[in-house]
This record gives C-alpha cells, structure tokens and sequence, in this order.
C-alpha cells in the first residue's frame, strides 16, 4: 500500500491527555505521561492517536474554546514534550493527530477581546457581529440544553455575536480573508512541529448564510480544499479528519475528489450499531450503509462506538432518538442534549458478549476503527460529573491509589463502584490472555494483517435471517466473511450456494465448512477468510 495512504488500514486511538496518564504528581495528564504509554499502544497494535485539544483554554468547553492557537497549556507540559512526544511516538510506528478548531475561539482569546473592545478594532470582523439577533434564523441549536440561541449579547461591543456552541465560544468570520489565512498559520505552526495531520472540529458551520441552515455551505468547501492543498503541497502523508455530524449524503462533498478530506466519521452508523445490538436486527444497520455513497479511492470513513462527547443521536429520526433514550438512557440525568452521556461498557450492560459483538462491528464495517481510551478494558463513566465529564474520567492502569493515573489527587472524581479501578484496569487485563483487553488486541492484529478491512467494498449476503449480519469486505485480492449475530439467542444460518466451500475462521484458526447451516450462540462474531 501506498503509503501516503497509511490512514486506510489503520487503527485510532482517542486520548483526552488530562485523563491519561499524570507524569508529576499534580492530578493531571499530561503529554510526559501520555509518552510514557505509547508502549501500552503499541502493544495494543495503534497506529495512530488522536489527542483532543492541548492549546490554553479556560477550559469551558475542556479545551474545544482555544484562547491561544501557538502553545500548549502548561497542565500538559511544552512545546518540547510535544515533539519529544511526536519523536517517541514515530519510533514505534504511531502517528499523531490533534484537534484543529477552526469554527471558533474562546471569548478569552485576544482576537475577540480586541474585537469586542473597539468596532474599529482589526480584529473586529474577526468574528460574526450584529445589531439584529433574529439573522440566521434557520439555524438549529446545537447544545440544546445550556444555550437558548446561537446569538448572545456583548455589553462591550453593543452587538449579538454568533456561536454555534456554547457563549463562551465565539465563531470565526470565516468569509474575512485574514481569518481563513490566520488558521492556515495554524496549521503550518504544528505541521513543522512533526503533527500528522489534524482531526478538524466542527467544519460544517465555517460560513453562515441568510436563507440557509448555515451547515455545509459551498464556501466552506472552498476553504477546506484551500487548507487541503495547502498539506498536499508542503506535508504530504499528513491527514484531514473531517468532523461533520452529518447524513452520509452530506459528508460525501467532505471528500470533494478526493481533494479535501482524507477521512471523515460516519456518524449515522454509531446509533445504528446500538439499535441492532438492541432490537436484535441488523435492518437499520443495512439501511445506513446502503445509503452511504461510494467515496474517493483515496479517502476512508472512520468508524467508532463512543468518543468523549454525550452517543450523538442527531442522525436518527425523532422516533428513533426517542426509543434510543428510552432503551440506553432509562435515568433522565443520563441525557445530554440530542444524545446519552454514557460509555461503552455500561450502554451495553457490561456484558462481555455485547461489548465483543460491537467491536467485531466496528472493526469489519468499512472505515478505520477509532477506539476511544479506556473502552478496550470496559471503563465505566460517573453520572455525577457535569455534562460530558462523566466520559472522561482518569485511565484506570492499575489497582493502586487512583488507579495508577496520578501519584497526587486527580484532577476530577474518578469512576466509582463495580467499573472502579479496583475490578477494572490494564494490568489485570494484561495478566490474562482471555480478558476483554486482550481480546481487543487480537482483533486489531487480524483487522491490521488483513488488506480486505482497508477497502470500501462491503456486500450484504442475503441469509434469511434478520438477527444476523452476515457480509462480505474484498479488497487486494483477498475475501472475508463476516458473521455478527445480534440475537440473545441460539441462531442457525444458511449461506447461499456460492459460499459452499471451506473458510478460515481468524479467531479459533479453525477451518469451517460452509455447506451445512452454521450455528452461532448469542452474539457470537465468526471472521473467516475466503480462499
Ligand atoms: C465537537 C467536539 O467533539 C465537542 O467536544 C465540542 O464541544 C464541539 N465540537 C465544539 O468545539
């Protein structure tokens, strides 16, 4: 494979760096800690980390409200722990992604000061200004439950300023030149750092427009190619993570001609995973990715279970999310906007079966599979924390004091009761060949070793049976079989005529004869590769 194309067959990993790993003893990650771990990732097989962001921020929205785009807040360390990071990291054949926040700044970030401040100010149009709150009217809300608009009054400026988050977090007036040409700097300032490329946030709501719904506008697309071309010409090999919350239909012009984005989350299969393992059907599943375009050869979705927001529910019907709240969120406090604030394990009863079962998905769906930390050990969340902190509790390494995160006090409470530290780390984990860690493991192993998971081609085998999801990924000469049983109960399928043959199942190392109906136990995954 190319490898300008590494991305395509790869495996993510999600790190909030404050949760990580404390490498001095002040309660927080931090990027000397996160170094110390890379050999725990590359044991684990990661190709590649995404770390969120690590700018200085006062922290309103965990660091999404960057108050400077040039350094890194000194909880995590410096500029130098960075690159000695990126160098320890590119020792051991992993990458390193990081937030790029283009949409907007924190309200603390000088631009917006010197922008409120004075209307003569250079830094004025920096940011989307106006006398009347009712524009844009066509614009839906995104954090439902704290902000009333994406309008809010400045006493300093005597105007309403645009935000499509929370107030603290002032959007950039993406149609000033200056503006687009400041956050290419940005881009070149941690691209010369060594960065791999970027995981970029929020990109749909770049440009605002009377009349429309103000999400992914032609001259966002403009501007993206623009940054593209920009990495294309100086930084080939790095990436551009699209972040868009959006229909497949809509992410599709995300990767233009192959020409803006490298990779782009599906976000609509997510939900749909987890409706499946529900309803014990794999219909919705089918639906989503039926409806998914074909994408660029050079492009990849990226594919994931949970990550550090509230499981999104804004790509589901109004039916769909109202059921989902109903089946994953039964306590009203594990609601958070259009979504559930729950991790992995817990959404799915820590039932081991499940939890394989879904990462047997999320590894076989076309995509690169991002885990999000903790989740290959089964770590639980604390409803206790506000908002989405409750997913982002300290790593739980070991079953000394604060889980072996911090020898002094952890920034936030960690995770209490039967996911506590005590029943749940890495160490344990690694001690046992049969634990959920190590299973996680072997299937990274057997995606990464074989080409076909690295492909966009997926077909849907017709069997008869609605609870199982049975299909075929073919790439580079090589064919796998996928079989996800989504049942509680014993299952019998019957493959059609022309998979009567003989397969190697990857997990057992069994051959399997394909003739006969095959029995599979409550939600038991069958990978077999195809000669
Ligand atoms: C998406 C990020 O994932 C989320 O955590 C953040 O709050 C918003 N973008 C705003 O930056």
């Amino acid at each position: 494979m190319n490898n300008n194309l590494w991305y395509k067959n790869a495996v993510f990993y999600e790190i909030s760096v404050r949760a990580f790993k404390d490498s001095n003893g002040d309660g927080h990650g931090d990027l000397r800690g996160l170094t110390e771990k890379l050999d725990y990732l590359q044991t684990l097989g990661v190709d590649c980390v995404w770390i969120m962001p690590i700018y200085p921020s006062p922290l309103r929205d965990d660091g999404y409200d960057i108050a400077d785009y040039y350094s890194v807040d000194k909880t995590y360390g410096s500029l130098d722990d960075l690159k000695v990071l990126i160098e320890a990291a590119h020792q051991r054949n992993i990458r390193i992604v990081m937030d790029l926040v283009l949409n907007h700044t924190s309200d603390q970030h000088p631009w917006f000061q010197s922008s409120r401040m004075d209307k003569n100010s250079p830094y004025r149009d920096y940011y989307v200004w106006s006398d009347d709150n009712t524009r844009y009217k066509d614009t839906r809300i995104i954090f439902v439950d704290t902000e009333p608009s994406n309008w809010t009054w400045d006493e300093q400026a005597g105007q309403y300023f645009w935000h499509r988050f929370y107030a603290t977090q002032p959007d950039l007036n993406f149609d000033n030149p200056k503006v687009q040409a400041e956050m290419l700097n940005v881009a070149r300032f941690w691209l010369d750092l060594g960065i791999d490329g970027f995981r970029a946030d929020a990109v749909p709501y770049l440009i605002e427009r009377e009349g429309t719904n103000c999400e992914n506008l032609p001259e966002t697309h403009v501007y993206l190619k623009q940054l593209r071309a920009f990495m294309d010409e100086h930084y080939p090999g790095r990436i551009l993570l699209c972040e868009a919350n959006q229909w497949p239909e809509d992410v599709r012009p995300y990767f233009g001609d192959g020409d803006e984005f490298h990779m782009g989350f599906h976000f609509p299969i997510m939900p749909r995973i987890y409706m499946a393992l529900k309803k014990g059907r794999f219909e919705d599943m089918e639906a989503i990715m039926n409806r998914t375009p074909a994408i660029p050869e050079n492009c990849q979705w990226c594919t994931f279970l949970r990550n550090h927001d509230e499981l999104t529910l804004e790509m589901v019907t109004e039916e769909e999310r109202q059921w989902m709240w109903k089946e994953y969120a039964p306590e009203p406090r594990m609601k958070l906007n259009l979504g559930i604030r729950r991790r992995l394990a817990p959404l799915l009863d820590n039932d081991r079966r499940k939890i394989e079962l879904a990462n047997s998905l999320l590894f076989t769906l076309p995509g690169t599979p991002i885990i999000y930390y903790g989740d290959e050990i089964g770590m639980g969340d604390n409803l206790d924390l506000f908002d989405r902190n409750g997913v982002r509790t300290p790593m739980q390494w070991d079953d000394s004091p604060h889980g072996g995160f911090t020898s002094g006090t952890p920034f936030t409470e960690m995770v209490k009761g039967e996911y506590g530290f005590a029943h749940i780390n890495v160490a344990d984990q690694m001690k046992s060949d049969y634990s959920l860690l190590r299973t996680i493991q072997r299937m990274i192993a057997l995606r990464k070793k074989h080409a076909a998971f690295g492909g966009s081609d997926m077909q849907w085998i017709k069997t008869g049976n609605p609870a199982v999801a049975v299909y075929v990924r073919q790439h580079a000469g090589e064919t796998m079989l996928i079989l996800n049983s989504l049942s509680d109960a014993l299952q019998q399928v019957a493959l059609p005529a022309e998979y009567h043959q003989n397969g190697l199942e990857l997990f057992s190392g069994k051959t399997l004869s394909l003739q006969a109906p095959i029995s599979l136990q409550p939600y038991a995954y069958l990978w077999i590769k195809l000669s």
